[in-house]
């Protein structure tokens, strides 16, 4: 189908745990459409920080491969994979702390050629203020964020790169309920107007309670959770 955009295929992949090796994603099968907003529940230790760490191509499966526009990322190659078409916002907010906020965001900008030269620094501020952090914050270190403010950075910066498709590992998991929602809303707006693939990895059901499509990691697999 054209609309698929992402997708996984087979994945299989296990940790050794006291000299025995335990299976966590077993021939895990899942294709994202463009344009939709999916977010993955699943209990701790279920694997869900593990299979974003395949998808983002962080580690690589045992067996199975991730396709990326109907490419084996492999083939792509897995460093421009990250750098041209993903974004990814950790649980830990992963910003350079020796550089403001504002700084944060245009490091991902100037990965991409394209947004390259002036007015750049307006459109950092400008991104930022979409996840409500105004420019005073924005020119602060980022030590000197609170952590739900640096998680709204870190989703500005995921932002900036204007990619198709953005992973996050809760990434409203540090923000109070309505911050969270307004995030929430963001991600939705950038799936519908704007065409892009989000896929969120959380814990909260109403955060999955938003999203076009809710999947749930199980026994090494995603099974998609329909209706009530
Ligand atoms: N490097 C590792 N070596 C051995 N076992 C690991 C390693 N990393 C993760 N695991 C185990 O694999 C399982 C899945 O871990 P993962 O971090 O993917 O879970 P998760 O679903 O993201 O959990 P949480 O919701 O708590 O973040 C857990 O049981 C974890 O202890
Ligand atoms: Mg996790």
């Amino acid at each position: 189908m054209e609309s698929i955009i992402f997708e996984l295929e087979k994945l299989s992949y296990g940790y050794i745990d006291g000299g025995k090796k335990r299976m966590i994603l077993n021939e895990l099968s899942f294709q994202f459409e463009k344009g939709k907003f999916y977010t993955i529940l699943g209990p701790s230790g279920s694997g869900k920080t593990t299979l974003l760490a395949l998808a983002s191509a962080l580690d690589v499966p045992e067996k199975g491969k991730v396709l990326y526009q109907g490419k084996d990322i492999k083939s792509i190659g897995y460093t421009k994979f990250r750098r041209n078409h993903m974004a990814i916002i950790f649980q830990k907010y992963n910003l350079t702390d020796y550089l403001t906020g504002v700084e944060n965001v245009e490091t991902n900008m100037m990965i991409m050629d394209h947004k390259r030269g002036k007015g750049q620094r307006e459109t950092a501020y400008k991104i930022l203020s979409s996840v409500g952090i105004v420019q005073s914050k924005a020119d602060r270190l980022i030590t000197k964020l609170s952590g739900g403010e640096q998680q709204r950075v870190a989703i500005a910066r995921a932002l900036a790169k204007d990619v198709d498709l953005i992973l996050g590992d809760e990434p409203t998991g540090a923000l109070d309920t309505a911050t969270a929602k307004e995030i929430i809303e963001l991600f939705k707006q950038l799936a519908h107007d704007y065409d892009k693939t989000i896929i969120l990895v959380t814990h909260s059901d109403e955060v999955a309670g938003s999203s076009d499509i809710t999947l749930k990691l199980f026994d090494g697999k995603l099974v998609e959770e329909r209706g009530e």
